[in-house]
């Protein structure tokens, strides 16, 4: 063990600690997490190794001591579903949809993922690294700690592997994690105009997905199941020659039309349907009998001026919810997973308490890292906020407002606001 691997620190001054449990949280369980009031938690080598009373926390020496100053302690925030590295923007498109234009019609007018597909196969990998930078180092100001990024604005092999490249340069670069996903079937691309399964051939060659898999550049696979992009058929059989690479489903379902794609996607062993503003009763059934995490994505409904998912309902019949920003520059300009979780506490109704589990633990669980983050847990690596807010409540109440004093990642500082 090297020097830093043994490096030891105390975080004292924690008026509240928030002791999220292991992912996936489920149903009514979501909102009530252990609360330590005078709390202390001791780091060694990265990991949690002491929690609780600060009275009862083992003495040091320790080489370094954290003040929380008097704040509240929380796991670090992990954005589940996010397009954050991408060129260009859509400003237009969003004034458009003021008013009127609705986000399916601009998609199969050649316009929205097809408007960012233009700008990102100009750019180069250093190009989209530069663009996608200040996005994701804001969004480690708002706290966040782990966070997917999906491809899918190249809709080319090449184009698809230069997303997942600026992804890995940028996991090198920033003090975070950052969990890739290959979206190949984001949409079809224009020199594919209705040949939509010789362009999902195109995307699932033996040669890219082997290359996907030796050179680690995703663990999830993704496809948007939707008209203007692909049939649940077509969506099953992208996701179904990705897994027989190693790379986890996932799927964009039930967004803007119901399509039952979530059902199959639960056939499939996906590890999250997303969105879910239209699903059904029976649908939340076959959630309930499988390990696939609904992830509702607030900040869309809220950015497109669209119906929201029924998260209150999936709750109250015993599902582990997470929530995640999606952001993107069509469906959701949104960075920030702190204003998200203030977007679903007034339109999805879910409490604070709520809001936090569903953006640690059960993220966590949705991105098969739970046993590592999300939580607060001896053994499980010290990836935590301290927050100038006496309580969890108070964050969420005030949207907009920053209270993200430190971002400690694997216990080292990596973020000091002051
Ligand atoms: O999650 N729905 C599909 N994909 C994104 C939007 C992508 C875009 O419009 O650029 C979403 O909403
Ligand atoms: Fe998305």
């Amino acid at each position: 063990m090297n020097e830093s691997n043994r490096r030891k620190s105390l975080i004292h001054n924690i008026a509240q600690l928030v002791v999220v449990p292991m992912g996936p949280v489920r149903g009514v369980e979501m909102k009530s997490p252990e609360l330590i009031a005078d709390a202390a938690i001791v780091v060694e080598g990265g990991r949690i190794n002491y929690f609780g009373k600060r009275k009862d926390a083992p003495s040091g020496p320790f080489d370094e001591a954290i003040d929380a100053c008097g704040g509240t302690v929380v796991p670090g925030l992990i954005d589940c579903h996010t397009h954050a590295v991408f060129a260009g923007s859509r400003e237009d498109e969003f004034v458009r949809k003021i008013e009127g234009a609705n986000y399916i019609e601009i998609l199969e007018s050649g316009g929205g993922i097809r408007n960012t597909m233009r700008a990102v196969r100009a750019a180069t990998v250093d190009q989209l690294v530069a663009a996608s930078r200040p996005r994701l180092q804001r969004m480690i100001e708002w706290g966040a700690t782990t966070v997917e990024i999906k491809s899918g604005y190249g809709l080319s092999p090449d184009d698809e592997l230069k997303m997942l490249r600026a992804v890995h340069v940028l996991a090198t670069e920033l003090p975070i994690d950052l969990v890739p996903t290959y979206l190949g079937a984001h949409t079809v691309p224009p020199e594919f105009e209705n040949r939509a399964e010789e362009y999902l051939d195109s995307i699932t060659s033996e040669s890219l997905l082997a290359q996907l898999r030796d050179e680690k550049l995703a663990e999830f696979a993704d496809v948007f199941c939707e008209r203007g992009a692909f049939t649940v058929e077509q969506s099953q059989r992208f996701l179904e020659k990705c897994r027989g690479f190693g790379l986890i489903p996932k799927i964009h379902s039930e967004q803007i039309t119901f399509t039952g794609a979530t059902r199959m996607a639960v056939g499939l062993g996906a590890a999250s349907a997303d969105h879910l503003e239209y699903v059904d009763d029976a649908t939340i059934a076959a959630l309930l009998d499988s390990n696939t995490i609904p992830v509702v994505l607030p900040g869309c409904s809220f950015f497109l001026h669209s119906e929201t998912a029924p998260a209150r309902k999936m709750i109250a019949s015993g599902l582990p919810l997470a929530l995640a920003t999606d952001c993107n520059p069509g469906s959701c300009m949104i960075e920030s997973l702190p204003l998200v979780m203030s977007i679903a506490a007034t339109m999805l109704r879910m409490t604070p308490m709520e809001c936090l589990v569903a953006c640690t633990a059960n993220a966590a669980a949705v991105l098969r890292r739970a046993d590592q983050v999300g939580s607060i847990a001896v053994g499980h690596r010290a990836d935590l906020l301290v927050l100038d807010i006496p309580n969890v409540n108070a964050w969420v109440y005030r949207v907009g407002v920053n209270p993200v004093a430190k971002v400690i990642k694997d216990g080292k500082v990596i973020l000091n606001r002051g």
